[in-house]
């Protein structure tokens, strides 16, 4: 099959379109025809090997797992004795941890899930890395409840697009913090109220915020505390993974925040990097009711990966990058 596959670590030029074998599946694994594929920071960091930090998992020298990507979405082609979930010619979206970047993928059922029946392959493959983090920024990590207020940063990225509107299906007031560039777009995904973050900072109205969700920007903790209510809760998805080469932003969300959250009244938290069935199951159910709409930027054939990530890399995209297979 062709497949995406790199070598080494580094910039996109590292990553190349070859034959490679077809996953073979176990009893408990599922294989995909991938439809589409979507971009998103963690095929960046592993591409690029760093935050050096990552390569404890990635592999010290080279990438243990050649093929690139995460999230899919495509039809069952096979699934192994013990699966009883799924079938063939089931529609299905999810994550595969041994790269969605091909025309096949194994991965576990409690990585997938039914596709939203609305959306297209392209679209649902917008959703899983970013749409669980989303979710779980809003619905555990923020433990948003109705009325509250909710500042979404980086509300135009991948995580942050489908923030807001799972905030606003939750029953919150959504402030979404971006670009210039993005505001008319964030109004489009449901925000009462955006914030350019070229022209004020995140405190400018005081500490305002029950709820704190930040994608994107590495500010420090002690503005995001400005921010928000005494009482108020911070959901630290990410951002700065591009910045310190061993730690990235990793230092702020693993380390400082936890400390910091022992000894002030507000809830400092990370969202965790989780991927659940179950997850995917309630994004459908959003998805399905039209209260989540994922956005797609702009989508490249697979043999286009590279120029994929780098127009990503580039940054300032209103919602996802996708690739079509
Ligand atoms: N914990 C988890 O499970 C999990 C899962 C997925 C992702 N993540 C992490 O979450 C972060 C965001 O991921 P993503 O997929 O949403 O990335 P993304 O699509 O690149 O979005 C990041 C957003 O931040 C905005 N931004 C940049 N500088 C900013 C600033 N100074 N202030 C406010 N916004 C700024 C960018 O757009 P504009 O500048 O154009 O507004 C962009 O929209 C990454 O660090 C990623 O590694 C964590």
């Amino acid at each position: 099959m062709k497949a995406i596959v790199q070598d080494t670590y580094g910039p996109a030029d590292v990553l190349h379109l070859r034959d490679v074998d077809r996953p073979t599946i176990g009893d408990e694994e599922v294989l995909v025809r991938v439809r589409a594929a979507g971009v998103d920071p963690g095929v960046w960091i592993f591409m690029v090997g760093r935050p050096y930090l990552v390569r404890l998992a990635s592999g010290l020298r080279r990438p243990r797992v050649a093929v690139r990507g995460r999230d899919l979405a495509g039809v069952v082609a096979e699934v192994g004795a013990r699966v009883t979930r799924f079938q063939p010619g089931d529609e299905v979206y999810g994550t595969s941890p041994g790269g969605s970047y091909a025309e096949f993928a194994a991965t576990t059922p409690d990585r997938l899930a039914r596709k939203p029946a609305n959306l297209s392959f392209e679209q649902a493959a917008a959703v899983p890395v970013s749409g669980m983090a989303a979710l779980r920024a809003v619905r555990d990590s923020g433990a948003v409840r109705p009325g509250q207020r909710v500042l979404v940063i980086g509300a135009a990225g991948g995580v942050g697009s489908q923030a807001v509107q799972i905030a606003k299906a939750y029953g919150a007031t959504v402030t979404g913090v971006c670009a210039p560039a993005k505001t008319g777009f964030v109004r489009s995904l449901g925000a009462d109220d955006v914030l350019d973050y070229t022209r004020a900072e995140i405190d400018r109205d005081g500490a305002v915020y029950d709820v704190v969700i930040d994608t994107g920007g590495d500010r420090p903790l002690s503005l995001l505390r400005r921010a928000l209510t005494p009482r108020g809760t911070l959901a630290l998805v990410g951002g700065g993974y591009t910045r310190g080469r061993l730690l990235g932003g990793y230092g702020r969300q693993m380390f400082r925040a936890p400390l910091l959250s022992l000894v002030v009244g507000q809830r400092l938290r990370t969202v965790s990097a989780v991927e659940r069935a179950e997850d995917l199951d309630e994004l459908r159910d959003l998805i399905e009711s039209g209260a989540l709409t994922p956005a797609v930027d702009r989508s490249y054939p697979l043999a286009e990966a590279p120029e994929a990530l780098r127009y990503f890399t580039r940054g300032h995209l209103a919602g996802k990058v996708v690739l079509t297979v």
